[in-house]
């Protein structure tokens, strides 16, 4: 072991994580929707974020981006409280129904959000730049001059995507980007995802309902009905439940958690 004390140099430190919750709880209605998580979130990483319908991947997106409200206990959102106006420009963020203006062109949407990032005639190359290479990203350049409302549902998905990687965003939090692409476009953005991680240090949290799609995830947070089942990775989690994917992986765990709260119920 080494004695840092002795040879007086630093001990290796860990990246602070991108996001940190302890105890998170987010009440909706009369209805607890996220109960007392507590997980992290890599820098520089992409981590999924699968479960069933209802099961509050949204929820918990919203929270994160600071948009959710009765949010208790603690979550650090790079290095700040969520929602922080520090974190504006720093955290981009993809609903899961994609909203942009079918009124305007691709490229008006993308100019009319990046003025209002960043306002001012200076910045007018600058924002004129981002908006070419955003339109990139998605592979829309076909389509720059194209009315948003006349563009299919998985097109109009990827200008709400643009409009989120306009400010070089530390922190992209897409809801289900995915939904409705064909799947030489899921890999397209996928491999994206990857790129913006590896070459922008860009960290990832995606939530998908497709269980193939956890595979690309470096890692995974699986949760069911307001709670995280596991937080690992696909390699890990599959080893641990001793299955073949990530799919089955799930469902032995989801099992495992049913037959628990039959377990409980039976002996209160
Ligand atoms: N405005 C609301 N008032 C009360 N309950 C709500 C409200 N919005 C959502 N919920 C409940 O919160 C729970 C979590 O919803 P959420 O949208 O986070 O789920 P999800 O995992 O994103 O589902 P999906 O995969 O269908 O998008 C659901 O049970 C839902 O009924
Ligand atoms: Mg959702």
């Amino acid at each position: 072991m080494m004695n840092y004390a002795r040879d007086r140099t630093e001990p290796p430190r860990e990246p602070a994580p991108a996001v940190e919750a302890r105890a998170l709880t987010v009440v909706r209605g009369d209805r607890t929707v996220l109960r007392g998580l507590g997980f992290t979130v890599e820098p520089g990483r992409i981590t999924g974020l699968l479960g069933p319908s209802g099961c509050g991947k949204s929820t918990l997106m919203r929270a994160v981006v600071g948009t959710q409200a009765k949010v208790t206990g603690t979550l650090d959102v790079l290095g700040h409280p969520a929602g922080h106006p520090a974190l504006r420009p720093r955290v981009g963020y993809v609903t899961q129904a994609p909203s942009v203006y079918t009124d305007l062109t691709v490229r008006q949407n993308l100019d009319y959000f990046a003025a209002v990032l960043r306002p001012g005639r200076r910045h007018r190359d600058a924002r004129g730049e981002a908006v070419t290479r955003a339109i990139d990203d998605v592979d829309l350049a076909s389509h720059t001059d194209a009315l948003a409302g006349t563009l299919s549902g998985g097109q109009r998905s990827r200008v709400s995507l643009a409009v989120a990687l306009l400010g070089t965003p530390e922190l992209l939090v897409l809801d289900e980007p995915t939904v409705g692409l064909d799947p030489v476009l899921r890999r397209d953005l996928w491999h994206l995802f990857h790129t913006l991680a590896a070459e922008r240090g860009t960290t990832i949290l995606v939530s998908s309902h497709v269980m193939d799609e956890a595979e690309r995830c470096h890692r995974l947070l699986l949760m069911r009905e307001g709670e995280i089942l596991a937080d690992d990775t696909p390699a890990a989690l599959r080893a641990r439940t001793g299955s073949d994917t990530v799919e089955a992986a799930f469902l032995h765990l989801v099992d495992e958690a049913s037959a628990t709260a039959t377990r409980q119920e039976a002996t209160r």
